[in-house]
């Protein structure tokens, strides 16, 4: 009986795999398309207000709270690891993204562009620590030029 069991469950496992996989690799884990563009333009809302306060700190429209520099520093990166999943397989839901369809012709492009958002996010977080101004604002800047340079060749106005 035990036997018979696993067999049904083990080619209900297959049959899901070969169907919605191969289609979409992360099926599994959203229900529709535009949940998965929803995340990834809520993971960048998020991302983009952290690191906008830490500018403010940076420029000094904001007071100095070296404890909260370093918290939006780690949120930054934190949020930045999430990122690749929201694209990770996804088609175009027309309308309702600003994601340039070039993202998955040159999709090796694409992820590597948001692996050296990690490890550039990870850098700002650890130089964070270290409370040295000039260090900080020069990974700051570096982490915003890997914004930028991602949305212009990726997002659409
Ligand atoms: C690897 C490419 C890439 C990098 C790096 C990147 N972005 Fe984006 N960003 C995108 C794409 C593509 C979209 C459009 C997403 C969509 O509409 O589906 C986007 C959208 C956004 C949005 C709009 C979200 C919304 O509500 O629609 C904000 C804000 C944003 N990014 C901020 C940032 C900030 C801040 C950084 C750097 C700390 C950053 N992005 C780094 C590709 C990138």
């Amino acid at each position: 009986m035990k036997k018979i069991i696993l067999v049904v469950s083990l080619l209900f496992i297959s049959s899901i795999s070969s169907a919605d996989m191969q289609h979409n690799p992360n099926a599994n884990f959203f229900k529709s398309h535009i949940e998965a563009t929803k995340y990834r333009q809520d993971a960048f809302s998020m991302m983009s207000v952290n690191f906008h306060d830490m500018a403010t700190m940076l420029k000094g429209k904001k007071k100095w709270d070296q404890a909260e520099f370093q918290t939006r520093a780690n949120n930054v990166h934190n949020i930045s690891t999430m990122i690749e999943d929201g694209f990770k397989g996804q088609k175009m839901p027309k309308g309702q993204t600003k994601a340039k369809p070039d993202i998955w012709t040159n999709w090796a492009d694409f992820s590597s562009k948001l692996q050296h958002l990690r490890g550039s996010t990870l850098k700002l977080a650890d130089v964070s620590k270290t409370g040295n101004k000039k260090a900080i604002k020069s990974e700051f800047k570096a982490v915003g030029q890997l914004c930028g340079a991602c949305h212009k060749k990726y997002r659409n106005k």
